[in-house]
């Protein structure tokens, strides 16, 4: 085992035993999660976790549903293809394209980061809550980046950045309250769409506390689940105020950007 898989699952088992409190804890649909992971990680496991059903089931996509993502990227920004070069950390499939390793998760996070560059100036510090393994971390370029995840995810998410190099602080569900730090960006990608009310009330009365500068908000504004909230309905602090609506051009999500307004 290497050093950086054994670390990894070291960081696995000290999450679990140092659990606490409820409040973030797994809505009914990521509770399938808990045993599927404790029982499949390993340090073989990990290091094809974007292939294995570790966390998902990944499908080939289809290379047609690929050129059709790629077709938005070129609609929307200047892009250079090596830009969109997956590292292949995890082990995902991919389509090799001019030379260059073309995968869903590199098309999406790429075109998270234009958008963001795009619209949001100045960000050099980040809070992703939700942030997964850490695809959109890897693609940002910021001096500070946390991210909190479930148990079930904050492992790989911290084994993928060693991986890539790049430093991104992993932070617990319960460990939020203990942060004190000024964000420039707040960002929740999929990932509000899973989580119960009671979840969205702890996380949003975090970000009221912390009031980072912006909010980049993408979610489903429909239930999926019986215990889904629409994202009409998160509990956003009033000092934040709506600047940027849009339709997400891969699904039927939206994208919501929300800048603090001080309040005096
Ligand atoms: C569909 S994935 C999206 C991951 C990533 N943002 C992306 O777009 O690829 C949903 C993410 O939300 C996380 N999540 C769900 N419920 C959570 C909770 N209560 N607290 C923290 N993270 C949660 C999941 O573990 C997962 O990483």
């Amino acid at each position: 085992m290497s050093n950086k898989e054994k670390r990894a699952l070291e960081f696995y088992h000290h999450l679990i035993k140092n659990q606490k409190g409820n409040a973030w804890k797994h809505s009914p649909c990521e509770i399938g999660k808990v045993d599927r992971f404790a029982r499949r990680l390993n340090e073989e496991s990990i290091k094809d976790f974007r292939r294995n059903g570790l966390i998902f089931n990944p499908k080939q996509p289809s290379l047609l549903h690929i050129l059709k993502y790629l077709s938005v990227l070129i609609t929307s920004f200047k892009f250079k293809f090596s830009e969109v070069d997956d590292v292949l950390v995890g082990n995902p499939y991919y389509y090799n394209l001019l030379g260059n390793k073309v995968t869903d998760d590199s098309i999406k996070a790429y075109f998270l980061k234009k958008y963001i560059e795009r619209e949001i100036p100045n960000v050099d510090s980040v809070l992703e809550i939700g942030g997964g393994f850490g695809a959109l971390r890897e693609r940002l370029n910021v001096g500070f980046y946390a991210i909190v995840d479930l148990p079930e995810i904050l492992p790989l998410t911290f084994y993928y950045s060693e991986k890539v190099g790049k430093d991104t602080t992993c932070i617990a569900p319960w460990e939020l309250p203990g942060l004190d730090k000024n964000f420039d960006l707040f960002i929740n990608v999929m990932s509000f769409q899973h989580m119960t009310k009671k979840n969205l009330d702890y996380y949003f009365s975090e970000i009221k506390r912390l009031k980072p500068k912006h909010l980049f908000i993408l979610n489903r504004n429909h239930k999926r689940d019986p215990t889904d909230v629409k994202m009409d309905d998160y509990p956003i602090p009033k000092e934040y105020q709506l600047i940027k609506s849009d339709k997400y051009p891969f699904s039927n999500h939206l994208i919501r950007i929300y800048r603090y307004q001080n309040q005096g």
